[in-house]
């Protein structure tokens, strides 16, 4: 029997990213966001829902730019510092020690010590409610080699990202492998 848990926005996992700006007089700053994935394949796309308030909002605004950086689990105490405070008060890289990277593509910065920085050209935006959904055209993946596997591509179990579970508010990490996509389900296919 299964119990109604009513309309929240209970989705497991969500990805703690870490979502980099610059505001107007050229600092960078950082905000951790969990509303994230990606939207759309061609043009390349990733959706980041962030509330007004936030100095990230009115950053993107302004230079129509973003990356999003994903921190692996060891960065995590930096990641949840990053959602507590914002930057209209203070200098986050500097107050966490960690090193802004300035990207070639993009008006936005990547952190160095983050494994995945996604380069994004802001393509649009939606006002959906308390939140407004950012539309980032993915113009470049920047990854650490160290995460690389032998196909060229990020592992997870090298990059160890965060995984995020909303309203509950807990921090988990990822766990073990259970088989390849597109391949899996094909024992259950009938057409094949
Ligand atoms: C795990 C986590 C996830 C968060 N996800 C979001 C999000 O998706 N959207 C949002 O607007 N705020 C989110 N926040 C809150 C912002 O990170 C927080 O308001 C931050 O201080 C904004 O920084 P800024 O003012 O420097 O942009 C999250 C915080 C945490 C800890």
């Amino acid at each position: 029997m299964k119990k109604s848990l009513g309309n929240k926005t209970l989705l497991y996992p969500t990805p703690v990213c870490v979502i980099g700006t610059y505001d107007s007089s050229g600092k960078p700053n950082v905000m951790t966001a969990a509303w994230v994935g990606i939207c759309c394949s061609s043009p390349p796309c990733i959706a980041v829902s962030l509330r007004k308030a936030t100095y990230t909002y009115g950053n993107i605004m302004s230079r129509k730019a973003f990356s999003v950086c994903l921190p692996s689990e060891n960065y995590a105490r930096h990641a949840d510092y990053f959602g507590m405070v914002s930057g209209k008060d203070v200098d986050k890289f500097a107050a966490s020690g960690l090193t802004p990277l300035k990207s070639e593509l993009v008006d936005a910065p990547l952190v160095k010590e983050f494994p995945i920085a996604i380069e994004c050209r802001l393509h649009s935006f939606l006002e959906i409610g308390l939140h407004t959904e950012f539309i980032g055209e993915i113009l470049d993946v920047k990854a650490d080699e160290s995460c690389l596997g032998a196909d060229g591509l990020p592992e997870i179990e090298k990059v160890l990202p965060i995984l995020f579970s909303p309203e509950g508010r807990r921090y988990n990490g990822v766990g073990r492998f259970i088989g390849r996509a597109f391949s899996l389900g094909r024992e259950l296919r009938k057409d094949a």
